[in-house]
């Protein structure tokens, strides 16, 4: 193993976090300790006002008006499968964009089993969507748009505006996911006409894993079926879940060590800290943009250039194993990077590179201009030694 660690796969998971989500993790662990809404005694109070604390920070920083229509879940995924499952139902039609993860696309290919339809709304090469389409795919029975706001392969960033405005016009129900994103770039409910916004805390968030969760509006409660069901140490004499949020989808003892730490990350950063890390992270890539370009065989996927894009980029090597070629970025650099299919196979069809995949670099707060010419001549080296495929 190299040395030196050059960590470039925080679209994977953001890391190191700040100082401050160990630290609230360890308060937590050693000092608080108790579960919420279930005690009646001091540390079991001082959680509760920490999550309380939580939800209102998640809500402001999503353009929400009531903390109580933020629920926790354990990651975007749990999220996504509780607003999909839970608003949907047999006969109504979904659009999708077309670099969608699997966090929506296996839920909604369980509900297609079930009688719900989706089409895709065509993206050019780059993975844009054209959102100019999506208005003559509508039919009398869709119901909802659901969106990433960046891909996960190559960084490109969707018109949620746009779309927002769309579904407002229609009366359609706008489910984002925002897990590239979330507070990297800004995003609003009520600005943006959604419906739901379903989060992630470990990525872009900077938060610990196993921690996510969503906000909902306000009319839509009722509407929406909860996919798990339990405890939530409120109106303990009832066997249904309760009817009001945010406990109708907050089922089970939650995650609070993680919760800690995601108060934490939010702590460790102002809206001014966050807009100097996304110009910083864009700099970057627009760096390593610049750089693979005098790179033979380098293929880039997606687009050429930083605007309306995630710090995500992906490439593949013409005629080259990109399995191989992460293997001695690890090894003989110290370069951590992810290859493959990145779980979103649509997006891949879209951006033309399945099923081969890509390797993929992503920026984040910590890293460095040196680290990304580091990146830029191991390449090189790989690309000019790499082995042409049989
Ligand atoms: C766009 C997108 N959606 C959903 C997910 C799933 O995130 P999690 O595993 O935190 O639920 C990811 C993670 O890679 C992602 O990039």
């Amino acid at each position: 193993m190299a040395a030196n660690r050059i960590y470039l796969d925080h679209a994977a998971t953001s890391f190191p976090k700040p100082a401050a989500v160990t630290e609230r993790m360890v308060q937590y662990l050693t000092k608080v300790g108790s579960n919420v809404n279930r005690g009646v005694y001091g540390s079991a109070f001082e959680a509760e006002e920490l999550l309380y604390s939580l939800r209102q920070a998640v809500t402001s920083l999503f353009g929400g008006t009531d903390c109580r229509y933020t629920a926790f879940t354990a990651n975007v995924t749990t999220a996504l499968n509780m607003l999909i499952k839970g608003l949907l139902r047999p006969g109504d039609h979904v659009l999708v964009s077309a670099m969608e993860h699997n966090a929506v696309m296996r839920p909604l290919n369980q509900l297609a089993d079930r009688g719900v339809r989706y089409d895709v709304i065509p993206a050019d090469s780059c993975g844009n969507m054209l959102p100019e389409e999506a208005e003559s795919m509508l039919r009398p029975e869709t119901r909802a748009v659901i969106s990433t706001h960046a891909s996960n392969v190559c960084g490109t960033v969707q018109p949620i505006a746009a779309l927002g405005e769309l579904c407002r016009r229609h009366d359609l129900l706008l489910i984002v996911d925002s897990a590239q994103t979330a507070g990297l770039f800004p995003l609003h409910m009520e600005e943006m006409h959604l419906a739901a916004l379903a989060f992630t805390g470990h990525k872009t968030l900077l938060g610990p894993q196993g921690t996510g969760g969503f906000l909902l509006r306000p009319d839509l409660v009722g509407e929406m079926e909860p996919l798990i069901a339990g405890g939530t140490g409120s109106i303990s004499h009832l066997e249904r879940m309760p009817d009001f949020m945010p406990d109708r989808f907050e089922a089970g003892t939650p995650n609070m060590p993680g919760l800690y730490g995601l108060y934490g990350a939010l702590e460790a950063r102002s809206e001014q800290s966050r807009s100097a890390a996304l110009a910083h992270e864009l700099e970057l890539t627009a760096r390593f943009l610049e750089g693979l370009r005098a790179i033979p065989r380098i293929r880039l996927v997606g687009r050429e250039d930083t605007i309306s894009r995630a710090p995500v980029v992906s490439v593949q090597i013409r005629e080259g194993e990109l399995a191989e070629a992460a293997r001695l970025l690890d090894s003989r650099w110290g370069i951590q990077t992810r290859v493959g299919l990145h779980c979103a196979p649509l997006a891949h069809r879209t951006l033309g590179t399945y099923p081969q995949g890509t390797l993929r670099f992503s920026f984040g707060e910590g890293n460095t201009a040196e680290e990304t010419d580091v990146c830029l001549e191991a390449l090189e080296e790989i690309c000019r030694t790499l082995p042409l495929r049989p």
